[in-house]
Protein backbone atom coordinates (compact mmCIF):
# COMPACT_ATOMS: atom_id res chain seq x y z
CA UNK A 1 0.00 0.00 0.00
CA UNK A 2 1.02 3.66 -0.81
CA UNK A 3 0.90 6.56 1.11
CA UNK A 4 1.35 9.73 0.53
CA UNK A 5 1.52 10.75 4.10
CA UNK A 6 5.22 11.75 4.14
CA UNK A 7 5.61 12.75 7.95
CA UNK A 8 3.28 14.61 9.44
CA UNK A 9 4.67 17.39 11.76
CA UNK A 10 3.71 15.53 14.59
CA UNK A 11 6.22 13.15 13.69
CA UNK A 12 4.44 10.06 11.57
CA UNK A 13 6.98 8.78 9.44
CA UNK A 14 6.28 7.40 5.42
CA UNK A 15 5.21 4.35 5.09
CA UNK A 16 6.29 1.98 2.10
CA UNK A 17 7.32 3.32 -1.79
CA UNK A 18 4.35 1.84 -4.71
CA UNK A 19 4.36 -1.05 -6.54
CA UNK A 20 2.71 -0.44 -9.71
CA UNK A 21 -0.57 -2.33 -8.88
CA UNK A 22 -0.39 -0.44 -5.29
CA UNK A 23 -3.29 0.72 -3.29
CA UNK A 24 -2.74 4.30 -2.51
CA UNK A 25 -3.89 5.11 1.02
CA UNK A 26 -4.84 9.34 1.13
CA UNK A 27 -5.13 10.47 5.07
CA UNK A 28 -7.37 13.37 5.28
CA UNK A 29 -6.79 16.17 8.33
CA UNK A 30 -8.56 18.28 10.14
CA UNK A 31 -9.39 19.49 13.85
CA UNK A 32 -12.37 18.08 14.69
CA UNK A 33 -13.94 15.12 15.68
CA UNK A 34 -14.87 12.03 13.31
CA UNK A 35 -18.55 12.79 14.28
CA UNK A 36 -18.44 16.59 12.96
CA UNK A 37 -19.00 18.37 9.85
CA UNK A 38 -15.83 17.64 9.45
CA UNK A 39 -15.35 14.06 9.94
CA UNK A 40 -18.85 13.61 8.00
CA UNK A 41 -17.02 16.07 5.36
CA UNK A 42 -14.06 14.15 5.44
CA UNK A 43 -15.64 10.58 5.18
CA UNK A 44 -17.92 11.53 2.27
CA UNK A 45 -14.59 12.69 0.14
CA UNK A 46 -12.43 8.71 1.49
CA UNK A 47 -15.76 6.94 0.52
CA UNK A 48 -16.65 8.85 -3.34
CA UNK A 49 -12.85 8.56 -3.78
CA UNK A 50 -12.75 4.84 -3.05
CA UNK A 51 -15.95 4.21 -5.61
CA UNK A 52 -14.89 5.96 -8.07
CA UNK A 53 -11.06 4.58 -8.25
CA UNK A 54 -13.20 1.35 -7.94
CA UNK A 55 -10.62 0.94 -4.68
CA UNK A 56 -7.47 1.76 -6.11
CA UNK A 57 -7.73 4.86 -3.37
CA UNK A 58 -8.95 4.62 0.12
CA UNK A 59 -8.37 6.57 2.62
CA UNK A 60 -8.36 7.13 6.24
CA UNK A 61 -8.89 10.34 9.07
CA UNK A 62 -6.47 12.22 10.87
CA UNK A 63 -9.37 14.24 13.28
CA UNK A 64 -8.89 16.00 15.93
CA UNK A 65 -5.68 18.68 14.38
CA UNK A 66 -3.60 14.96 15.44
CA UNK A 67 -1.18 16.80 12.84
CA UNK A 68 -1.32 19.48 14.51
CA UNK A 69 -3.23 23.60 14.17
CA UNK A 70 -4.82 24.35 10.83
CA UNK A 71 -1.79 26.56 9.90
CA UNK A 72 0.80 23.54 10.60
CA UNK A 73 -1.46 21.30 8.16
CA UNK A 74 -1.63 23.68 5.60
CA UNK A 75 2.75 24.19 5.76
CA UNK A 76 2.40 20.67 5.77
CA UNK A 77 0.81 20.28 2.64
CA UNK A 78 3.19 22.76 0.83
CA UNK A 79 6.00 20.47 1.95
CA UNK A 80 4.36 17.71 0.67
CA UNK A 81 4.18 15.76 4.30
CA UNK A 82 0.46 15.63 3.89
CA UNK A 83 -1.89 15.23 1.66
CA UNK A 84 -5.10 16.47 2.07
CA UNK A 85 -6.94 19.12 4.68
CA UNK A 86 -10.24 20.08 5.17
CA UNK A 87 -9.55 23.54 6.97
CA UNK A 88 -11.07 27.07 8.07
CA UNK A 89 -10.51 30.08 5.95
CA UNK A 90 -8.74 31.19 9.48
CA UNK A 91 -5.28 31.14 8.82
CA UNK A 92 -5.62 30.80 5.05
CA UNK A 93 -4.97 34.63 4.03
CA UNK A 94 -1.58 34.39 5.69
CA UNK A 95 -0.94 32.04 2.46
CA UNK A 96 -2.99 33.56 0.13
CA UNK A 97 -4.37 36.67 1.11
CA UNK A 98 -7.13 38.15 -1.35
CA UNK A 99 -8.84 34.58 0.70
CA UNK A 100 -9.16 37.54 3.40
CA UNK A 101 -12.12 39.20 1.19
CA UNK A 102 -13.99 35.52 3.63
CA UNK A 103 -13.64 36.38 6.38
CA UNK A 104 -14.86 40.02 6.48
CA UNK A 105 -17.63 40.70 8.70
CA UNK A 106 -21.59 40.70 7.64
CA UNK A 107 -20.02 40.86 4.19
CA UNK A 108 -22.75 37.29 3.35
CA UNK A 109 -26.27 37.68 3.68
CA UNK A 110 -26.94 34.05 4.76
CA UNK A 111 -26.39 30.86 3.74
CA UNK A 112 -27.66 30.67 0.37
CA UNK A 113 -25.47 33.63 -0.36
CA UNK A 114 -22.29 32.40 1.00
CA UNK A 115 -22.66 28.86 -0.76
CA UNK A 116 -23.52 30.20 -4.27
CA UNK A 117 -20.58 32.81 -4.18
CA UNK A 118 -18.08 29.94 -3.55
CA UNK A 119 -19.38 27.38 -5.82
CA UNK A 120 -19.64 30.18 -8.62
CA UNK A 121 -17.15 32.50 -10.62
CA UNK A 122 -15.21 34.02 -7.71
CA UNK A 123 -15.06 30.70 -5.60
CA UNK A 124 -13.29 29.03 -8.57
CA UNK A 125 -10.75 32.07 -8.74
CA UNK A 126 -10.11 31.87 -5.31
CA UNK A 127 -9.52 28.00 -5.48
CA UNK A 128 -7.06 28.51 -8.21
CA UNK A 129 -5.34 31.28 -6.50
CA UNK A 130 -4.00 28.57 -4.11
CA UNK A 131 -1.79 27.23 -6.50
CA UNK A 132 0.15 30.38 -6.16
CA UNK A 133 0.64 29.68 -2.05
CA UNK A 134 2.05 25.68 -3.60
CA UNK A 135 -1.62 24.89 -2.34
CA UNK A 136 -4.61 23.02 -4.58
CA UNK A 137 -7.42 23.79 -4.08
CA UNK A 138 -10.05 21.28 -4.71
CA UNK A 139 -13.37 22.55 -3.17
CA UNK A 140 -14.67 25.23 -0.62
CA UNK A 141 -16.72 24.01 2.00
CA UNK A 142 -18.41 25.16 5.11
CA UNK A 143 -17.93 25.48 8.81
CA UNK A 144 -20.90 27.98 9.49
CA UNK A 145 -21.53 31.74 10.77
CA UNK A 146 -19.90 32.13 13.42
CA UNK A 147 -21.39 33.28 17.21
CA UNK A 148 -19.76 34.41 20.08
CA UNK A 149 -19.58 32.18 23.44
CA UNK A 150 -18.34 33.30 26.98
CA UNK A 151 -18.12 32.47 30.55
CA UNK A 152 -18.59 35.78 31.82
CA UNK A 153 -22.40 37.63 30.76
CA UNK A 154 -25.26 37.60 28.03
CA UNK A 155 -24.09 39.48 25.13
CA UNK A 156 -26.81 41.78 23.53
CA UNK A 157 -24.73 45.04 22.69
CA UNK A 158 -21.36 45.22 21.90
CA UNK A 159 -21.07 46.67 25.41
CA UNK A 160 -21.35 44.10 26.44
CA UNK A 161 -18.15 42.56 24.61
CA UNK A 162 -15.96 45.23 26.55
CA UNK A 163 -13.00 44.15 27.50
CA UNK A 164 -13.81 40.97 27.09
CA UNK A 165 -10.83 38.54 26.65
CA UNK A 166 -12.11 36.33 23.41
CA UNK A 167 -10.17 33.88 21.27
CA UNK A 168 -9.71 34.43 17.73
CA UNK A 169 -8.34 32.65 14.92
CA UNK A 170 -4.91 33.57 13.61
CA UNK A 171 -6.75 36.06 11.35
CA UNK A 172 -6.15 39.79 10.86
CA UNK A 173 -9.41 40.57 10.01
CA UNK A 174 -11.14 38.83 12.39
CA UNK A 175 -8.93 40.30 15.20
CA UNK A 176 -9.90 43.83 14.10
CA UNK A 177 -12.98 43.10 13.74
CA UNK A 178 -13.71 42.57 17.71
CA UNK A 179 -11.06 45.17 18.46
CA UNK A 180 -13.56 47.22 16.82
CA UNK A 181 -16.81 45.84 18.85
CA UNK A 182 -14.62 46.06 22.35
CA UNK A 183 -13.45 43.10 23.17
CA UNK A 184 -10.04 42.61 23.79
CA UNK A 185 -8.98 39.94 20.78
CA UNK A 186 -6.51 36.99 21.83
CA UNK A 187 -5.51 35.07 18.58
CA UNK A 188 -4.73 31.26 19.77
CA UNK A 189 -4.42 28.01 17.11
CA UNK A 190 -7.41 25.80 18.03
CA UNK A 191 -5.28 23.43 19.56
CA UNK A 192 -5.18 25.36 22.65
CA UNK A 193 -8.73 26.86 22.80
CA UNK A 194 -10.26 24.49 25.24
CA UNK A 195 -7.66 24.27 28.14
CA UNK A 196 -7.50 28.04 27.82
CA UNK A 197 -11.10 28.65 27.92
CA UNK A 198 -11.31 26.02 30.90
CA UNK A 199 -8.40 27.84 32.73
CA UNK A 200 -9.68 31.09 31.88
CA UNK A 201 -6.58 32.02 30.19
CA UNK A 202 -9.57 33.70 27.47
CA UNK A 203 -13.25 34.37 28.46
CA UNK A 204 -14.69 33.88 25.28
CA UNK A 205 -14.54 32.67 21.83
CA UNK A 206 -16.43 32.69 18.70
CA UNK A 207 -17.22 29.64 16.22
CA UNK A 208 -20.33 28.09 14.25
CA UNK A 209 -22.74 26.10 16.27
CA UNK A 210 -21.26 23.40 14.46
CA UNK A 211 -18.03 23.72 16.09
CA UNK A 212 -19.93 24.85 19.54
CA UNK A 213 -21.45 21.48 19.96
CA UNK A 214 -18.79 19.56 18.51
CA UNK A 215 -16.47 20.70 20.71
CA UNK A 216 -18.70 20.50 23.84
CA UNK A 217 -18.55 24.18 24.63
CA UNK A 218 -21.23 23.87 27.32
CA UNK A 219 -18.47 22.21 29.19
CA UNK A 220 -16.29 25.82 29.74
CA UNK A 221 -18.93 28.71 28.58
CA UNK A 222 -21.84 29.62 30.15
CA UNK A 223 -23.12 32.17 27.30
CA UNK A 224 -23.99 32.39 23.85
CA UNK A 225 -25.03 34.98 21.49
CA UNK A 226 -26.01 34.10 17.52
CA UNK A 227 -24.15 37.31 16.50
CA UNK A 228 -23.83 35.55 13.26
CA UNK A 229 -20.82 38.06 12.50
CA UNK A 230 -19.18 36.35 10.13
CA UNK A 231 -19.79 33.19 7.76
CA UNK A 232 -16.42 30.97 7.75
CA UNK A 233 -15.90 29.11 4.71
CA UNK A 234 -13.52 26.16 5.04
CA UNK A 235 -11.87 24.25 1.61
CA UNK A 236 -10.48 20.88 0.67
CA UNK A 237 -6.80 21.76 -0.07
CA UNK A 238 -4.45 18.93 -1.47
CA UNK A 239 -0.69 18.99 -1.46
CA UNK A 240 0.45 19.70 -4.98
CA UNK A 241 3.50 16.59 -4.17
CA UNK A 242 0.31 14.40 -4.12
CA UNK A 243 -2.16 16.11 -6.69
CA UNK A 244 0.44 16.90 -9.34
CA UNK A 245 2.03 13.25 -9.50
CA UNK A 246 -1.97 11.89 -10.56
CA UNK A 247 -3.08 11.30 -13.95
CA UNK A 248 -5.73 13.59 -15.25
CA UNK A 249 -8.72 10.72 -14.21
CA UNK A 250 -7.32 10.29 -10.93
CA UNK A 251 -7.38 14.46 -10.61
CA UNK A 252 -11.17 14.36 -11.65
CA UNK A 253 -11.99 11.23 -8.58
CA UNK A 254 -10.17 13.76 -6.35
CA UNK A 255 -12.25 16.72 -7.75
CA UNK A 256 -15.60 14.87 -7.33
CA UNK A 257 -15.31 13.53 -4.56
CA UNK A 258 -13.97 17.11 -2.10
CA UNK A 259 -17.49 18.47 -3.89
CA UNK A 260 -19.60 15.19 -2.40
CA UNK A 261 -17.52 16.21 0.75
CA UNK A 262 -18.63 19.47 0.73
CA UNK A 263 -22.13 18.61 0.29
CA UNK A 264 -22.34 16.14 2.84
CA UNK A 265 -20.16 19.04 4.98
CA UNK A 266 -23.12 21.57 4.19
CA UNK A 267 -26.05 19.29 5.12
CA UNK A 268 -24.55 18.15 8.73
CA UNK A 269 -24.21 22.06 9.22
CA UNK A 270 -28.08 22.59 7.76
CA UNK A 271 -28.98 20.08 10.55
CA UNK A 272 -27.01 21.39 13.39
CA UNK A 273 -28.51 24.84 12.53
CA UNK A 274 -31.79 23.60 12.77
CA UNK A 275 -31.36 21.27 16.15
CA UNK A 276 -28.07 22.96 17.71
CA UNK A 277 -29.82 25.76 19.76
CA UNK A 278 -32.13 22.95 21.71
CA UNK A 279 -28.97 21.03 21.68
CA UNK A 280 -26.99 23.74 24.03
CA UNK A 281 -30.06 24.67 25.83
CA UNK A 282 -30.41 20.94 27.22
CA UNK A 283 -26.63 21.59 27.97
CA UNK A 284 -27.36 24.58 30.00
CA UNK A 285 -26.32 27.07 28.18
CA UNK A 286 -28.07 30.58 28.00
CA UNK A 287 -28.63 31.10 24.12
CA UNK A 288 -29.81 34.35 23.07
CA UNK A 289 -31.07 34.22 19.61
CA UNK A 290 -32.28 37.75 18.95
CA UNK A 291 -30.30 41.08 19.10
CA UNK A 292 -30.20 43.96 16.82
CA UNK A 293 -26.84 43.30 14.74
CA UNK A 294 -26.72 46.76 13.42
CA UNK A 295 -24.26 48.52 16.01
CA UNK A 296 -22.12 44.86 15.93
CA UNK A 297 -22.07 45.11 12.15
CA UNK A 298 -21.15 49.11 11.91
CA UNK A 299 -18.56 48.57 14.82
CA UNK A 300 -16.77 45.29 12.91
CA UNK A 301 -17.05 46.59 9.52
CA UNK A 302 -15.52 49.92 10.06
CA UNK A 303 -12.36 48.38 12.16
CA UNK A 304 -12.23 45.35 9.98
CA UNK A 305 -12.83 45.97 6.26
CA UNK A 306 -10.41 47.93 5.13
CA UNK A 307 -7.56 45.37 5.86
CA UNK A 308 -8.66 44.58 3.27
CA UNK A 309 -9.55 47.31 0.95
CA UNK A 310 -6.43 49.07 1.70
CA UNK A 311 -4.47 46.49 -0.41
CA UNK A 312 -7.05 44.88 -2.59
CA UNK A 313 -9.71 47.78 -3.47
CA UNK A 314 -13.44 47.11 -3.16
CA UNK A 315 -13.96 45.37 -6.72
CA UNK A 316 -13.91 41.78 -5.16
CA UNK A 317 -16.27 42.58 -2.29
CA UNK A 318 -19.09 44.26 -4.80
CA UNK A 319 -18.88 41.64 -7.22
CA UNK A 320 -20.01 39.17 -4.06
CA UNK A 321 -22.35 41.70 -2.62
CA UNK A 322 -24.37 41.72 -6.30
CA UNK A 323 -24.53 37.44 -5.53
CA UNK A 324 -27.84 36.81 -6.18
O1 LIG B 1 -11.95 28.32 15.45
C1 LIG B 1 -11.25 27.69 14.64
O2 LIG B 1 -10.01 27.69 14.70
C2 LIG B 1 -11.95 26.94 13.51
O3 LIG B 1 -13.25 27.39 13.35
C3 LIG B 1 -11.97 25.40 13.75
C4 LIG B 1 -12.70 25.05 15.01
C5 LIG B 1 -10.54 24.86 13.84
C6 LIG B 1 -12.67 24.73 12.60
O4 LIG B 1 -12.07 24.99 11.38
Amino acid sequence: MKHYLLGAVAGVAMIGAASAQAQTNVVVGHALSVESHYGVGAQAFIDTLTELSGGAFTGEQAPASQLGGERDMIEGLQIGSLDLVITSTGPLGNFVPEALALDLPFLFRDYDHARTTLDGEIGQELLDQMRDADLVGLAWTENGFRHVTNSQRPIRTPEDLGGLRLRTMENRVHMAAFEGMGAAPTPMAWPEVFGALQQGVVDGQENPITVITAARFWEVQGYVTLTGHVYSPAIVLASPILFDGLTEEEQGWFLEAARASAAATRAEVDRLEREGVELMRANGMDVITEIDRAPFQELAAEASWSVFTDRFGTDMLERIAAVE
